[in-house]
């Protein structure tokens, strides 16, 4: 999704700006530009379709000491070099902008009679004509961008530049996050502080409302209210180790094999001898729990697989769990039973939309809020009674790997602490519980088992690189995983694939099957494992190939129609997990062979900041 870079120094900032748009490049992007105030006090413009590298070959002869840059994912206007920010107006300033407005067409239709040409499709044009504007009427910069943001419907991260002041910059924030990296005698702004990596470790996060007057040596913010506020320094932990490719061939690759290590670190300090710790999801994680009697999980896209397969094991374990999509959740009425956790996943915790359900959640009466999530400083976290972090590390490929399987285990362990409160005073750990927690323990080892099928799947993926449809099947807590297997196939390979509980075969999906349209079906050795073997004959019946991922001791074997690839016996509670691991290795090989761009597929970003 869009990133925004920015730089106010006594040096040329274009290797600055450049480099952090490459960064940025993970999250999925169209196009790029950036905007500088040159020697000559001139605006100097550059934007370009496809590749930061793109852009990078036609800055050869800019330099500047103030500017800014973006990397634009499309949302208002097809990508073009003429959508591409930054927008400027009269040649004087020049916006970059993440977000949407959502009085754009208002705004562009009064700018019209006021005489400004439109030279985009874009909703983001209208901001940089009314600051052009309110300048004009003789305000200064900061003035002009505060004035404007009052008159707009919609979310915005701002970076402001201007000829008549060539040493500001100006930041605005509402919905989209913005960051300010403090570096020795400059600063700069961004979406995201891995952009900032080589110049700046401490920052300030802009809280909604916020805007910021910007020099090379001092800065300003200032509240929805106009006074003047400090924000808290923090510390990156970020590094360049973590955005390397470490001698992968892409960054999914990578991700999937670090699980061994990601999830290792997503247990560190959380298991005690043989039960779940509590303090590690708050301080008042056990007041809160001891609350809790149902939970309502909130998560878009691979997050929200995570929570349908939790939903099993809260309601195994006794506790009312509902899950739903966050962008649906947001707009129909709710009734909230006494005693419900609203629950937050999200890999990167600036999803729009799940933050957006999470601020309505709280004008709704549920008890308390908990956010499950991989990035410390992200919108969610700062917004959320309790959060608990999956140690994934970065994750840099838009397909999520790493962070689905340190969220399922995460999430776990929330089912135990709660399930705590169902079996006994809430405090006191069985039988049951202490056997989950060896599982967990030998997890990371369990994982590395699954990654060992990796030759056998290269085989396997060679069956479906020419298809153009797939079905997967699972059922009980294997279902959506079978989902995410098929999200995972579709993101990033380009082929159609849909997953069915495999029960609900015979009420449609049948008719599709033949032998083009190869069957994937993980088979874990669970109370269900019959009921999916007369499912799977359901598919042979019919001329279907099938592909499945089965417990060593299922019983399934290979044959003419089968290929079945066996998964060392696992603990059902944990199987979810192991599970995963085959069906993240079959799209990466598939898009491999297909030729894909598997950390960037099309149309895609890691990080969704607009509705
Ligand atoms: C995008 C990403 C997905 C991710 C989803 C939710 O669609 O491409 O990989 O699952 O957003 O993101 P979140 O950061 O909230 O988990």
């Amino acid at each position: 999704m869009c990133g925004i870079v920015g730089a106010v120094a006594n040096r040329d900032i274009i290797p600055t700006l450049i480099d952090g748009l490459k960064r940025l490049e993970y999250r999925g992007y169209d196009s790029a530009g950036l905007a500088v105030v040159d020697s000559h006090n001139e605006l100097d413009l550059r934007r370009s379709v496809g590749r930061v590298a793109s852009l990078e070959g036609i800055c050869e002869s800019v330099s500047g000491m103030t500017g800014v840059a973006h990397t634009r994912w499309a949302t208002h206007g097809r990508p073009a070099e003429n959508n591409a920010h930054p927008h400027t107006s009269s040649s004087q300033v020049a916006v970059v902008h993440n977000g949407i407005i959502e009085n754009h067409n208002e705004l562009r239709a009064l700018q019209k009679e006021q005489g400004f040409p439109f030279s985009s499709e874009t909703d983001t044009e209208v901001i940089v004509h009314q600051i052009d504007w309110h300048m004009q009427k003789g305000m200064g910069l900061l003035e002009a961008v505060k004035t404007t943001v009052k008159e707009l419907d919609g979310a915005y991260g701002l970076g402001v530049v201007s000829k008549q002041e060539p040493d500001l910059l100006i930041a605005a924030r509402s919905g989209s996050p913005l960051l300010i990296g403090l570096g020795d005698s400059e600063n700069f702004i961004a979406s995201d502080m891995s952009a900032l990596i080589p110049v700046s470790q401490k920052y300030m996060v802009l809280e909604d409302g916020d805007i910021a007057k910007i020099t090379s040596d001092s800065v300003e913010i200032f509240d929805q209210t106009g006074a003047a506020v400090e924000r808290e320094v923090l510390i990156s932990t970020l590094s360049d180790e973590e955005t390397e490719l470490g001698g992968f061939s892409h960054y999914m690759k990578k991700e999937i094999h670090e699980q061994t290590r990601a999830i290792t670190e997503t247990l560190e300090g959380r298991l005690g001898a043989d039960s779940v710790l509590e303090l590690p999801f708050g301080d008042s994680a056990r007041e809160i729990f001891d609350k809790t009697k149902e939970i309502k999980i909130i998560a878009c896209g691979t997050s929200y697989n995570a929570a349908s397969v939790a939903r099993y094991w809260f309601e195994e374990f006794g506790i009312k769990c509902d899950v739903e999509i966050a962008s649906e959740y947001r707009y129909r009425k709710h009734v909230v039973n006494e005693g419900t956790l609203f629950v937050t996943i999200s890999q990167s915790g600036e999803t729009l939309d799940t933050m957006a359900a999470l601020e309505m959640a709280k004008t709704l009466g549920y008890t308390n809020t908990l956010c499950i999530c991989n990035v410390p400083e992200s919108s969610l976290v700062r917004a959320s009674d309790l959060t608990i972090f999956t140690h994934a590390g970065r994750e840099i490929g838009v397909a999520s790997t790493k962070a689905f399987t340190t969220q399922l285990v995460t999430l776990l362990m929330l089912a135990i602490c709660l399930r705590r409160r169902r079996i006994g005073d809430g405090r006191t750990s069985d039988s049951m519980e202490a056997e989950i927690v060896q599982e967990l323990r030998t997890l990371p080892q369990q994982i590395e088992n699954a990654l060992d099928l990796e030759d056998d799947i290269i085989a396997m993926s060679k069956h479906f690189a020419d298809k153009h449809h797939t079905l997967f099947l699972g059922r009980g807590a294997h279902y959506p995983i079978a989902v995410e297997g098929a999200l995972k196939l579709k993101e990033i390979s380009y082929i159609h694939a849909e997953a069915y509980a495999a029960g609900e075969l015979k009420h449609g999906p049948l008719a599709l099957i033949d032998e083009d349209m190869p069957v994937v079906a993980v088979a874990p050795n669970d109370e269900l494992l019959e009921k999916l073997k007369s499912n799977l004959e359901e598919v042979r019946a019919r001329g279907g190939k099938l592909y499945v991922f089965a417990d060593a001791n299922s019983g399934l074997e290979s044959d003419d129609e089968t290929m079945v690839l066996k998964v060392a016996p696992v603990n059902n509670y944990i199987a979810p997990v192991i599970y995963t691991i085959p069906l993240q290795l079959l799209s990466y090989h598939v898009a491999l062979l297909k030729g894909t761009d598997i950390d960037k597929p099309r149309n895609l970003a890691k990080s969704v900041t607009v509705e």
